[in-house]
């Protein structure tokens, strides 16, 4: 086997991260490239545009295959199946996508998106990321959230009987959240048996609406410790 630059035995393979800036609203907390579209938006000419943009790529990641692609957002799942089918048909002719490379969507839990997770499923997408961020009305409420508690749990459930591979975001330290609360949507997202939860603790990030205007019952740094550690329990038990 000829040995390449650096001594590598074969070129090292690729994972591709591609962005879809668009959300229904702008959440309060969120500092993401993020944007409501004012006058809607052309998915199929963002598709053309996003292949148009790895072509010009290509000449740099020649033979080397992808093994993984995750399409973040923003709201990628404001975009159709049809869409995300033509999108990834047009990575497969550019580039080799190895044949269990996982490929990821963000999808938000609303009611309008639900309807679409097999269509995401039959493009080829095998993972689903869920922005749940909790299942409690009163705290979605307060982080500005389009969906509510039985949306959420909803989403789910329908996203396990298409996906085997599902990830959960949560968020916790939310205003006027206590320890219990913070575990009680732990022990629910826990409940589904998915494969992954990400837990984020919510960062007043800069140039936010929250920063503006920092909600004022946000748990103190005592509290927040606290459920971080609790989490931390929680999720290595599990
Ligand atoms: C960029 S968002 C995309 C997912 C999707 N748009 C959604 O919101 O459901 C990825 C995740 O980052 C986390 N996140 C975003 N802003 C955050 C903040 N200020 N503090 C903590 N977590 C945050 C949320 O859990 C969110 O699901
Ligand atoms: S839906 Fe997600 S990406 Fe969009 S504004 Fe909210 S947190 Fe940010």
């Amino acid at each position: 086997m000829p040995v390449l630059t650096g001594g590598l035995r074969e070129l090292p393979p690729l994972s591709l991260y591609v962005h879809f800036p668009w959300c229904i609203r702008k959440c309060p907390y969120c500092d993401f490239n993020s944007h409501e579209p004012k006058n809607g938006f052309d998915e199929m000419a963002y598709v053309d545009a996003l292949l148009r943009d790895l072509e010009y790529s290509l000449p740099e990641v020649w033979g080397r295959p992808l093994t993984s692609i995750f399409m973040g957002g923003g709201t990628p799942s404001l975009f159709s199946p049809q869409a995300m089918d033509a999108f990834l048909a047009g990575v497969r002719a550019r580039m080799k996508l190895h044949p269990d490379a996982e490929i990821t969507m963000e999808a938000n839990p609303g009611t309008f998106e639900i309807e679409r997770f097999r269509g995401y499923r039959e493009a080829g997408i095998n993972r689903l990321s869920i922005g749940i961020q909790s299942f409690n009305p009163k705290h979605l409420k307060a982080l500005g959230r389009i969906h509510d508690g039985d949306e959420a749990k909803r989403a789910v459930e329908i996203a396990l009987t298409h996906f085997d591979n599902v990830n959960l975001d949560l968020m916790y330290a939310l205003p006027g959240q206590t320890l219990e609360e913070a575990l009680s949507d732990l022990n629910t997202a826990l409940s589904y048996g998915i494969t992954h939860l990400s837990a984020y603790h919510l960062t007043i990030e800069p140039n936010t609406m929250f920063a503006a205007q920092t909600p004022q019952n946000l748990p103190d740094d005592e509290v927040s410790a606290d459920m971080q550690e609790a989490i931390e329990s929680c999720l290595e038990a599990a």
